[in-house]
């Protein structure tokens, strides 16, 4: 049997000999200074600190050494590799350094550079309150009703009970198209709607009419020579003025809020009887503030017309008053657009500015 190999010389193994490991040092130092980028230093790190690398090999070397050469070939071991590992820590703090420089120079955002981007449209702020009001009705399980702008003037007038001479029908108020015999008109309001409706669609009948009507005025701050109605009509058995009252508060609620309500006085329109002024409770003081300057301190806004369907316009349209009697109404919603925005010149509804339409024409 042989006793411990303590003739055993560390200089020896080839894989200690301090030369040899000198140079394995130096050959990784070289290696990290070397690599131009992270990825070629984590090649050479494998190279020269992985399990395979020389310094790798010779820390195995020791655990085979006798006890007595095993701390000095450690201590030369181990310095080794701490040089090793601190060179190639050191050259990787460098290299990342250089690559986040680079990535910020390289990925760098202009932001002082104009935008390709063009601004959105908006939709206009009077057809986003048409449809809104629309909306309503809809809701309540009416139909929507159409009728031509230019409309003959037998259901722009004679359907709805104005006599010959009735004064809407004077050149001062009604944009004649020519030629004069033609019969044909700018619809003045959107009652001939009511006519068309019934005509067409017979009874019951609920429907909702919103479009565009003209008149003769010159354009100021409260007229325009081409507005927007909503137009109701609601025919059935037995309607009442209460349904008006009814359908005409539910749409103020809807439109300007809990508590906004309607009032109606007494009023004349061919096309009803009775009829009425419809009125609707000041959504600013809610009629608590004598001097606000919304309903200039009555409490109330004027808004429309309104009543039951004057018998001669249900005859007209082949509709037995006997049996049906119904309610109609007609408002500008060119009015409630400027009620809810707080526009107080019509003009810049038409003006077309966009930044008219960019504040009012979104609703969230
Ligand atoms: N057409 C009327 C106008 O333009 C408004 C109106 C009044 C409509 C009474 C109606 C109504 O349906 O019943 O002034």
């Amino acid at each position: 049997m042989s006793g411990p190999n303590t003739s055993y010389d560390p200089v020896e193994v080839a894989a200690l000999d301090p030369a040899a490991i000198e140079a394995a040092v130096a050959a990784a130092l070289a290696a990290a200074d070397a690599a131009p980028d992270l990825a070629a230093l984590k090649a050479a790190r494998t190279a020269h600190q992985g399990d395979r690398s020389a310094l790798a090999l010779a820390n195995r070397e020791i655990g085979a050494l006798p006890p007595s050469a095993k701390a000095e070939a450690g201590q030369r071991v181990g310095q080794a590799r701490a040089r090793v590992a601190q060179a190639f820590t050191a050259r990787q703090g460098i290299l990342e350094a250089e690559r986040d420089e680079r990535i910020l120079v390289e990925e760098a955002v202009d932001v002082t550079l104009p935008t390709g981007r063009r601004p959105l449209g908006r939709r206009h702020p009077t057809e986003l309150m048409a449809e809104r009001i629309a909306d309503v009705f809809v809701g309540l399980g009416w139909e929507l009703a159409e009728g031509p702008e230019v409309e003959a003037e037998w259901f722009n007038f004679d359907a709805l009970n104005f006599d010959a001479d009735h004064p809407a029908r004077q050149m001062q108020d009604t944009f004649y198209v020519e030629p004069p015999e033609s019969g044909l008109i700018l619809r003045t309001h959107t009652s001939p709607v009511q006519a068309r409706a019934l005509l067409e669609r017979g009874v019951p009948l609920y429907i909702a009419c919103l479009g565009r009507v003209f008149r003769t005025d010159e354009l100021d701050a409260t007229h325009m020579p081409a507005f927007h109605q909503v137009e109701g009509l609601a025919v059935d058995e037995g309607i009442t003025m209460a349904h008006l009252k009814g359908t005409l508060d539910r749409l103020a609620t809807e439109l300007f809020g809990q508590g906004i309500t309607t009032r109606l006085r007494p009023s004349y329109f061919p096309f009803t009887e009775p009829s009425a002024e419809m009125d609707l409770r000041c959504f600013v003081c809610r009629g608590s503030d004598s001097a606000c300057r919304t309903c200039k301190g009555t409490g109330w806004i004027e808004w429309g017309g309104c009543g039951m369907v004057n018998e001669n316009v249900l005859r007209a349209c082949g509709v037995d008053p006997q049996r049906y009697s119904g309610f109609a109404f007609g408002m500008g919603i060119d009015r409630a657009l400027m009620f809810r925005t707080g526009v107080s010149d019509m003009r810049d509804m038409i003006e077309g500015d966009v930044r008219f339409t960019a504040q009012f024409g979104m609703e969230i």
